[in-house]
């Protein structure tokens, strides 16, 4: 049974959602941020607060709701988890429509900066055990075709987990910072980029057949080793690859 509180966003579906269920279920309070309600995640110890993360201006307010749904004080450990991220655009650069690039950006980095930020702020004088976590990608360091403003979401994503890795180790409680690539995850994300034709996204084939040959891993058991990851400590701001984890 765990004691801690975790802040998790993108848990309507996929793996925030897995996440979600698997943290709630080992006794640790939970609240997830995404625009719709998973009704599937029924445990009294989640709460869900309905939020639109491409509205950066508003993040603190999410901040507001973990005082309403919390006492910190009786916690033995906090911990954030920026999981949420869009899909769209993918496709070659110039065929990306501006808005859907600002809102990606939005939601897949500027959200999880402010986030971390405020959070890590509240709880800066916690003395007990505290976690910021990134759910990243290998996209972060392969360039795929198609992909560019995924791949740079995720890489500049990466590098702002390392630096503010970098900014607490000198803390007695500091946050401990880590990134983690799932891997190939069976989720909303992959159908949609499948689902693709060659012509709008160069790698859809790539997706197809990963799916076809059952490549895609089972999102309950991703949680499973997300969550050991956020128990585990590691160096600070370190990348955990999905396989590795
Ligand atoms: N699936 C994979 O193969 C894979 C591989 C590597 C990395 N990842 C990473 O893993 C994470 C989760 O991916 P997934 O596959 O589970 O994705 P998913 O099934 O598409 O789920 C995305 C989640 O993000 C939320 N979200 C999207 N836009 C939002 C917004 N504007 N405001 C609030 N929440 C928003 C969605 O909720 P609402 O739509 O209800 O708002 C949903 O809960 C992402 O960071 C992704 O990059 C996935």
């Amino acid at each position: 049974m765990g004691n801690g509180f975790y802040l998790i966003t993108g848990t309507s579906r996929g793996i925030g959602r897995a996440l979600a269920q698997k943290i709630s279920n080992e006794g640790n309070t939970v609240l997830g941020v995404s625009r719709r309600r998973p009704d599937e995640l029924t445990s009294e110890r989640y709460h869900h607060m309905s939020f639109d993360l491409s509205e950066t201006s508003r993040i603190h307010e999410i901040v507001e709701k973990v005082d309403e749904t919390v006492d910190a004080r009786r916690l033995d450990f906090l911990c954030l988890v920026n999981n949420a991220s869009a899909t769209e655009p993918v496709g070659p650069i110039e065929k990306c429509p501006p808005a859907e690039i600002d809102t990606h950006v939005r939601i897949g980095l500027i959200a999880p900066m402010i986030l971390s930020s405020l959070f890590m702020q509240k709880f800066a004088g916690e003395r007990i055990r505290k976690k910021v976590a990134f759910i990243s990608s290998g996209a972060a360091f392969r360039s795929l075709r198609d992909e560019s403003v995924y791949c740079g979401s995720k890489a500049g994503l990466n590098m702002f987990a390392q630096c503010i890795g970098l900014e607490q180790e000198s803390s007695e409680f500091g946050f401990e910072v880590v990134s983690i690539g799932p891997g190939m995850v069976d989720t909303s994300m992959q159908m949609a980029i499948r689902s693709k034709t060659s012509d709008e996204f160069a790698m859809a084939d790539y997706f197809r057949k990963a799916f076809e040959d059952g490549r895609l891993q089972e999102p309950g058991k991703v949680a499973e080793r997300i969550y050991e990851v956020l128990l585990n400590r590691y160096e600070q701001g370190r990348y955990i690859e999905g396989s590795n984890v």
